[in-house]
């Protein structure tokens, strides 16, 4: 006699759960992205780039691409482009040329959100405790990091930094 739920039954809740299986690795995969941050002069100067990175691989990121570059005035705009008109632009974009910064690419689970969070608010003030600019922040402006705030600006600022990597 076959009891209900019997073999029938269980190799179809087998199947489906194999289904949910396949669903869940589709939807890690999909949700594998690539953002971009820039590490900005002062937390350079200040010597935060290692801890910083550190941050990143800690949380299960993986670095794709990594560049030390003083940025000429045109990549800063075209970086900033989305300020431009804004009272702080100008001093914006001749901060981010004064010196050197660290440009990088990570890899991983909902990474654009995921280096929001650990980015922090753009004011570190404000920023909370344990965020980047909360830890290495200055003010509003050198607030030692830049990160990407979606899919699209993701995509734009790695091809403006590294050419066709995404
Ligand atoms: P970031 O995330 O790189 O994006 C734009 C940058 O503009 C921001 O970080 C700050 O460095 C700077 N910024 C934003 N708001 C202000 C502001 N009110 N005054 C000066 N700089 C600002």
């Amino acid at each position: 006699m076959q009891r209900s739920g019997g073999r029938g039954s269980r190799s179809r809740k087998r199947e489906a759960e194999k289904e949910k299986t396949k669903i869940r690795d589709g939807e890690v995969k999909m949700a594998k992205e690539r953002t971009f941050l820039m590490i900005k002069p002062e937390a350079v100067e200040n010597g935060h780039v290692g801890e910083i990175i550190a941050r990143f691989e800690r949380c299960g990121f993986r670095l794709v691409a990594l560049r030390m570059e003083k940025l000429s005035r045109e990549k800063a705009e075209k970086q900033y482009e989305e300020h431009r008109g804004k009272d702080f632009f100008e001093s914006l974009v001749s901060y981010i040329c004064s010196a050197p910064v660290v440009l990088f690419v990570v890899e991983g689970e909902n990474a654009i959100s995921a280096a929001r969070k650990m980015v922090g608010a753009t004011d570190p003030k404000k920023a909370a405790k344990g965020t980047i600019r909360a830890d290495f922040g200055i003010d509003i402006q050198r607030n030692a990091i830049h990160a990407a705030d979606s899919p699209e600006k993701a995509e734009r600022e790695i091809k403006i930094h590294f050419g066709e990597l995404v």
